[in-house]
């Protein structure tokens, strides 16, 4: 497992993220909606940095990848809380093909959100298949598949402090181990 980014590094990132977010937001009330479950870690860190009064949700949203390649994107809303008229910013882990923040950005302005803005930690390195773009990101990386901070391979290593490159033969074991 290579390290693309440390804890430190990570812990930098997420502090110059609340602060991009505290500039545009300028004290004004917020609504965060976590995408789940990828951005658990993220999210965590970043609303105890952020200055304004906050209301807090989530919404969940799944690749159904079973490997590391993005499929039908399925979302779950059954746990979100009202944001009619609401400023919401949606956290995701990571803006990829980009169809889970453009999928979820879309609902909010169905749920009747006031504004939607969009804030990622990664920001991947690639041809992505969406007009939208995040508007909020902490860091670019290369077009590699990534795990830790939240971010899994079926299910594990969000727990890793860092963020970590999988290499083929780890993805390899990864899946031997996982199957019961
Ligand atoms: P998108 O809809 O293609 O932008 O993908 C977003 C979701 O795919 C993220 O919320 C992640 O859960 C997952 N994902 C994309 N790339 C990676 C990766 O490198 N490692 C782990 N999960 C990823
Ligand atoms: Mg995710």
């Amino acid at each position: 497992m290579r390290v693309l980014l440390s804890e430190d590094e990570l812990n930098q990132g997420v502090s110059r993220l609340a602060d991009e977010i505290d500039q545009h937001y300028e004290g004004r009330p917020l609504t965060v909606i976590a995408i789940m479950t990828g951005s658990l870690v993220l999210f965590a860190d970043l609303i105890r940095r952020l200055s304004m009064p906050q209301r807090v949700g989530v919404i969940r949203a799944s690749s159904y990848r079973g490997g590391t390649t993005s499929c039908d994107l399925q979302v779950d809303a059954g746990m979100m809380i009202d944001v009619t008229g609401r400023d919401v910013l949606l956290v995701d882990d990571i803006f990829d093909t980009g169809k889970t923040l453009e999928r979820t950005s879309e609902m909010m302005k169905e749920f009747g959100a006031a504004s939607v803005q969009t804030a990622v930690l990664l920001h991947k390195q690639r041809e992505h298949l969406v007009q939208v773009r995040p508007n909020f990101v902490a860091f670019q990386i290369p077009d590699e598949f990534v795990v830790g901070y939240g971010l899994d391979y079926l299910d594990m290593y969000r727990n890793l402090p860092y963020l970590a490159v999988l290499d083929p033969a780890e993805i390899e074991a990864t899946a031997a181990e996982v199957e019961l």
